[in-house]
């Protein structure tokens, strides 16, 4: 299987969309709702892809495999002129029939690839589902350490709560 990682362009956005709503019907990890993603149009996520693209911190990355996206990696910037400007979130996912076939380690390794040849990143921020221990045992074989957490910070359909685990890398 080739995997091709490329930085997201605006013209991909149907089908960058497509995939995220694959990916939250697939996983309840995602901090996405179906139902939240229904009135998200075309036209608001090629104004999202725009920004990545002109943000000097923040990345979209997508993987494709039989020219087909199956993964997408995200650096969520702040602005550089405010205090937190030295931070970038990182978030990814993979649709499921692409589990466990390294996609998504090679996703993330893009994607700190390109935060250590940032001049402005130092300090990449995640937050993850604390029920979530195949991503918290990735993410820790980055390096990526616990800094704190959130309790309840996610609310699923049957009313039922999960704390998050938020993780930080130094570079
Ligand atoms: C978490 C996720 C990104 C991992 O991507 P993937 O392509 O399946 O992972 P890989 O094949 O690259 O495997 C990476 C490692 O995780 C391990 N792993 C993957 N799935 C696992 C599972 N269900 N249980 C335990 N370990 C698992 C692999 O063994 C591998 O170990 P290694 O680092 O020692 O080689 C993917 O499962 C996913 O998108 N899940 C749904 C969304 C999600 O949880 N995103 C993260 C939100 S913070």
């Amino acid at each position: 299987m080739e995997l091709i990682i490329e930085k997201a362009r605006v013209s991909q956005a149907e089908e960058v969309l497509k995939c995220i709503r694959q990916a939250a019907e697939e996983s309840n990890n995602l901090i996405v709702t179906t139902e939240n993603l229904k009135n998200y149009t075309v036209t608001e996520e090629k104004f999202l892809i725009d920004g990545y693209r002109k943000s000097k911190t923040g990345l979209m990355l997508v993987g494709i495999v039989d020219e087909k996206i199956v993964s997408l990696g995200t650096l969520q910037g702040n602005s550089l002129e405010s205090k937190a400007g030295h931070r970038v979130t990182l978030g990814v996912f993979v649709l499921k029939d692409y589990w466990n076939m390294g996609i998504g380690r090679q996703m993330i390794t893009a994607l700190l690839d390109y935060c250590v040849g940032n001049p402005y990143i130092e300090i990449v921020d995640l937050d993850v589902r604390a029920d979530n221990y195949a991503a918290i045992g990735l993410y820790e074989r980055f390096g990526f350490e616990t800094i704190g957490g959130y309790r309840d910070y996610f609310k699923d359909g049957d009313g039922s709560y999960e704390d998050a685990i938020l993780m930080a890398l130094y570079l």
